[in-house]
Order: structure tokens, then C-alpha cells, then sequence
């Protein structure tokens, strides 16, 4: 192994630059060249990349999003993108390639690994956690921290007003920021898309929760089946005359800002068990934390599986409410 090549791909995510910064810290120190290939697949497509040096890592830990760039590319899903990208990895003499992203990203590794034999290893970096074969995916805490810290300014302003605040946050297909961020805030309710939301019975819950309160939090996923946080507050709102009824979509905001603390531990532990595993000789992994420990999964496994939240917690909300009134 004498040529590692790097890539971040899809949704950018806090942490993904302490992962690209442990990743060439750890070939320079073996003597191994790191390529950094730009925005993504679609990057290896139109051969953008450059020799990463020290200098290229110094000072990006604590930054957001991805010094490297990234796409979401849909010519790489095509057998002629492909075949661009493996020509350009074979111009480079890659002997190795590390891709940092979520589960599109890993789909498009899992394709390349079967059109050219060279060992991948996938580290997760996604704000959304819905990776199958980890607890935790790079990005995650920092967005939570970052929707917990926006909630509680709206909660300012919607106990002042007496309103009812739907607050939509990322999670096309996963609810894991809504109900994290709800047990941490303190909202009255939250809809994700793992659980069939009842309209009728969201009006009730409104009702019984705002009665003699100050204000309420409804967390929405944005990809709740009953629509994003303005359609299900258009949908309850003739049912809830008399009531101040506000939506606040939290948007890419959640994607940006430094990395916590967590974030960059694990980004800078999975970065470095990266290179050692294709070091070791291991090949199509993805680096997963189960609590402490890190572990690997094949990718063919971590792309056929979805990763859900525990849905006891969303018996934990309502306790928590039902303890309130
Ligand atoms: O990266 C994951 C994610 O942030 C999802 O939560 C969200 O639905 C999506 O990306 C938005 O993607 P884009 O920025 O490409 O619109």
C-alpha cells in the first residue's frame, strides 16, 4: 500500500474535516501518499485531486464542512461514469481508497468494488445517524447540539406568545435528530418517519398539552409521512381555532458550524483505523462504533439495512408530558 486516495461524499457533516485531517496525518506518518480527490465521485470522475501535505490538514479540525468538497454525483450511477473514475484511479496508481459519507456514498463504493479490485473502507459522516452498523455516524452530535440550542431560543418566544411551534428538522428518511432533539429540548410532541402519524390524534395531543402552558414544541421530521412541519400545521389548524400556531423549518443550518467534541474524536479515531485496516489488508469495510469499542462491517451488509431509532424513547416523550400536566 503506497497510495491512499480520500473522498467525502453526499451531505457534508461537522467532524468529516478531523477525520480527513487524522487520515493524512496517518499515511504521511507510514509513508504512504495521500490523494485527495475533490467533491466526491463526481471529483474521481473529472480527475480533480491534489497530494495532501501536512500543511493541506494543519488548522481544519475544528472547522465544518469539507475541505475536500463534495457532491451528490448521478453520473457516477452510470456504468460510462464509472469506468472515467476507474481510469482516473488507475492513471493515479490508488492502491487504496477511504470514503467518508452516508449511505448513497457507500452504495456507489459498494458498485466500484465490484468493477475494480481495489480495497475501500467507509466511514460514516452524515448528520441524519441512519447508518446501519454504527451507533453513532461523524456529524450526528454536533447537529443535535445545534437544533437542541435552536429550539431553546424558539421556546423563548413561544412561551412569550402562548403559540404552538412546529419545528421541521432534517431526516428524510430517518427520525433520529426529531426524537433526540425533542427528549433533549423538552418538546410536548414529535413525528418521524418510522412511525404512521395520526392527524386527529396530533390535534388532541396539542389541545392537552397547550392547555394552561405557556407554549409547545412539535418536533416533525422532514420526512414525517404526513408532510413536512408547514403542510401538518396547515392540516391541524382548522381543528385548532383560537390556538397561535407557527412553523419554523431549522434547514441546512443543521449541516454547518464546528464540529463538538464528540464529532472529532470519533472522526479522528475512525480516520486512523482507516488506514491501519488497509495497511492490515482489510477490504469493502465500514468502520462502526458499538459504544466505545470501533468494529467493521462489510459494506455489501451496511447498505442493505436501514438503522431506526429506539422507539421506546417515543413512550419516554409522552411520559414525560403526561408528567408535566
Ligand atoms: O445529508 C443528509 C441530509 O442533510 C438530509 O438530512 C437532508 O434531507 C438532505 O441531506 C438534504 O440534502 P441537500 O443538501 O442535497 O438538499
Amino acid at each position: 500500500m503506497k497510495n491512499i486516495a480520500i473522498i467525502t461524499s453526499g451531505g457534508d457533516a461537522p467532524g468529516m474535516n478531523a477525520c480527513i485531517r487524522s487520515i493524512v496525518k496517518s499515511c504521511l506518518h507510514l509513508n504512504i501518499e495521500c490523494l485527495g480527490i475533490y467533491d466526491g465521485f463526481q471529483g474521481m470522475i473529472e480527475g480533480r485531486a491534489k497530494k495532501l501535505t501536512y500543511l493541506d490538514v494543519d488548522n481544519i479540525i475544528q472547522y465544518g464542512g469539507t475541505v475536500l468538497g463534495t457532491a451528490r454525483s448521478e453520473e457516477f450511477r452510470t456504468e460510462a461514469g464509472r469506468k472515467k473514475a476507474i481510469s482516473f484511479l488507475k492513471s493515479e496508481r490508488v492502491d487504496g481508497l477511504i470514503v467518508i459519507g452516508g449511505d448513497g456514498s457507500f452504495t456507489g463504493a459498494n458498485m466500484l468494488s465490484e468493477e475494480m479490485d481495489i480495497p475501500i473502507i467507509g466511514i460514516p459522516g452524515t448528520i441524519d445517524n441512519d447508518i446501519f452498523g454504527t451507533d453513532h455516524t461523524i456529524g450526528y452530535d454536533t447537529a443535535l447540539n445545534t437544533v437542541v440550542d435552536a429550539i431553546d431560543k424558539i421556546r423563548d418566544t413561544a412561551s412569550s406568545h402562548h403559540r404552538v411551534f412546529f419545528v421541521e428538522v432534517m431526516g428524510r428518511d430517518a427520525g433520529f435528530i426529531a426524537l433526540n432533539t425533542a427528549i433533549a429540548s423538552g418538546a410536548e410532541s414529535v413525528l418521524i418517519p418510522e412511525e404512521i402519524t395520526n392527524v386527529d390524534a396530533l390535534v388532541q395531543e396539542i389541545k392537552e398539552s397547550n392547555h394552561g402552558r405557556r407554549g409547545t414544541i412539535i418536533l416533525v421530521a422532514e420526512g414525517d409521512d404526513a408532510g413536512g412541519g408547514m403542510e401538518i400545521m396547515n392540516k391541524v389548524a382548522p381543528y385548532l381555532e383560537g390556538y397561535s400556531l407557527r412553523c419554523t423549518i431549522l434547514g441546512h443550518i443543521q449541516r454547518g458550524g464546528r464540529p463538538s467534541a464528540f464529532d472529532r474524536i470519533l472522526a479522528t479515531r475512525m480516520g486512523s483505523l482507516a488506514v491501519d485496516l488497509l495497511m492490515n489488508g482489510t477490504s469493502n469495510c465500514m468502520i462502526g462504533v458499538d459504544g466505545e469499542r470501533l468494529m467493521t462491517s462489510p459494506i455489501s451488509v451496511c447498505i442493505k439495512q436501514h438503522s431506526v431509532p429506539d422507539m421506546s424513547k417515543l413512550g419516554l416523550l409522552s411520559r414525560l408530558r403526561t408528567k408535566k400536566q
